[in-house]
This record gives C-alpha cells, structure tokens and sequence, in this order.
C-alpha cells in the first residue's frame, strides 16, 4: 500500500519561484496549494491542514518565521513538518529557522533533486505520525470493547482515566508521563476480557475460583499489550494498577518506591471510582465517606499520601463536578506529541 497523496503548501512572495515549485511538485503527484504571503498562508491553514510547507523567510508584512512561530503555538498545525526557503546562504537565519522548529531549511537556488529527497523523508515522518495518532484511537476502541463486557462498570473507564489525568496534571506530570497515563488508564482493566461474563457480572459474592479469575485481570492485561513496543511504558500501569504502597497489593506485592507515580495515581483514580459507583448489590458512597477512606489508607502507608491530599483538594473544589457533561469526549483528546 503505497502512501496518500500528500498536500503540500508552498509559501512565497515571488510568484515565479511558486511556479517553479508547483509544477516541480505536482509533477511528482503531490496535490500543491499556494500562498503569497504569511498572512495568506495562516488564513489557508484554517481550512485545510497541509502535510507539509514550503516556507520562504523573506516576505513582506508577516514573514516566513512570523509564520513558522504561529504553527508551532498552535497544537493543531505544530506537527506540520516545514522546510524553510532561504534567500541567503546566511547563517543566523538557518539558525533562527530552526531554532524555531523548521524541520529543514534550504538555501535559494535549491538544487530539485535534493528539494524533492527532503520532501519525500519529511513526509514519510509525518504520516508515521499520523499513523501514532490512530494508535490512540484504537486503544479508545479497545477500551470500549472491555467495559461492554462488564455490566456494573459503565462509564467507569472513562471516569477514571479523567480522575487520574486530573491527578496527574495537578501532581505536576510531564508531557510524556501524561500520555501513558491516559493510555494506562484507557487500559487498565483490559484483562477483564479474559474473566468469564457470569464471573464479572456475578450479583452475589464470589467463590475462591472466581476471585482468582478477577486477581488475574492485571497479568492478563499485561501480557496482551507486552507485544506492543510502543505501549511499552504502559504495561507497567496496567500491570500494577492494584499495587499497594505496603506490599498488600496485587500481583507482585510491590513495595513503596518500586510503584510507579503513575500506577500509585492509577491505584487512587481506580478505588475512588468502585467506592462512589452504585451497583446491583450496593449503593455509592458519597464523595466525603470515599475521600475519607482514601485518606485512611494513605495515612496505613497504602496509597501515597500526598497524591490522596492532592486529589481530595481536586474534588472537594469539585474539579469532577460537570464529568458527565466531558465523558462523550474523554476518548478523542488529542494525545500529545511522540518523543
Ligand atoms: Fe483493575
């Protein structure tokens, strides 16, 4: 299957010199749209999201690093790979350009065979990123799949992925910690597939047998995603989702500093939600009853202190409170860029 015909943006005051690129581009099949200024440019960027820019520095009222600024501020364009257009083989501007974020930058007269080589690997880059983005969407797909499977629990997934990117966030997470949490979080119960409906759905108490079952969840979990390399930093969370700071959790008994910041908010997010849902065989505790049972375990040396007093705070300012109103799109928040 070979690559989707990629569009192009080439930006220029110099209508010969956007001539040239046209014809050059569109003749290797590339779909080719122009701009004759910066500010044009931004205004076409609106409509359509090229795959790639052709950038020249110099141009009258907004300029090529005017514009360049703007994409990279913005998270919708800032993946956008750019190639600047130099007039000048001099030095501070290819500096300034990429200090800025260009991808590349070539000097006017551009050789047309090394113009078209640049294009074909930037492109290639892109749409590997692109390709990342559906990653996530399949993990939202997955996500859905589990909690269908599993009666009680609707909404539960995405409630707790919102709890624990809301801890996350307020805990001072980078960028990087942040998605895989949202990853983890999307799925932490994945292993549930492998717990038998009538075990999950089981209204009354449940034997010793189906109680391992349920155990199982997180190896289970882990062992399905530890196939998958870029989704190598998320099996840690899914795998020890249910650890305890005191070495009482589950399944390998993990003590203090061995779990993860993300797998200890993980813990949190998981239990706050099971203790505020109603289910066929008990009713939903009230926020204070379940906050104050978190703060217990925090003060047993379970679940880490300090992230119980950060995420009482969150709800008590009712940080969750219109959770309902944000769920439907709790699964298509954008993920943040790849390192
Ligand atoms: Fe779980």
């Amino acid at each position: 299957m070979g690559e989707p015909v990629a569009r192009i943006m080439v930006v220029d005051d110099n209508e010969m010199n956007i001539r040239v690129l046209e014809a050059l581009l569109s003749g290797r099949g590339y779909t080719v749209s122009t701009a004759h200024d910066g500010e044009e440019a931004l205004e076409k960027i609106q409509e359509e999201i090229p795959d790639l820019m052709l950038l020249d520095a110099m141009m009258p009222r907004v300029d090529g690093f005017a514009v360049l600024k703007k994409l990279k501020e913005n998270p919708k364009t800032r993946l956008i790979p750019v190639v600047m257009l130099t007039a000048l083989s001099d030095l501070d501007s290819n500096v300034k350009a990429v200090e800025l974020g260009a991808d590349d930058f070539l000097t006017k007269p551009f050789n047309k065979a090394l113009l078209l080589a640049r294009v074909r690997s930037l492109l290639h880059v892109k749409f590997l990123l692109d390709e990342l983005e559906s990653v996530d969407e399949i993990i939202a797909m997955t996500a859905r799949i589990v909690e269908a499977k599993d009666e009680y629990t609707e909404g539960h997934v995405e409630r707790v992925t919102a709890f624990a990117l809301g801890l996350g966030q307020a805990a001072g997470l980078n960028e990087w910690s942040m998605r895989n949490l949202r990853r983890g979080a999307l799925l932490h119960d994945l292993g549930k597939i492998a717990v038998p409906d009538d075990v999950l759905n089981k209204p009354g108490k449940l034997d010793k047998e189906e109680w391992d079952h349920i155990l199982r969840h997180p190896e289970v979990g882990a062992s399905i995603l530890k196939g998958l390399k870029s989704l190598a930093s998320v099996v840690d969370i899914v795998l020890h989702h249910h650890e305890k700071l005191d070495g009482s959790g589950y399944p390998d008994g993990l003590k203090g500093d061995e779990i993860t910041i993300e797998s200890r908010i993980m813990a949190i997010a998981d239990i706050y939600d099971a203790l505020t849902t109603k289910r066929s065989y008990k009713e939903g505790m009230s926020k204070e009853t379940a906050l104050r049972i978190l703060q217990e375990e925090g003060q047993e040396g379970k679940l880490d202190e300090r992230l119980v007093n950060i995420f009482s705070q969150l709800v008590e300012r009712g940080e969750f409170e219109s959770l309902g109103d944000r769920i439907p799109n709790l699964f298509n928040i954008p993920p943040p860029p790849p390192r």
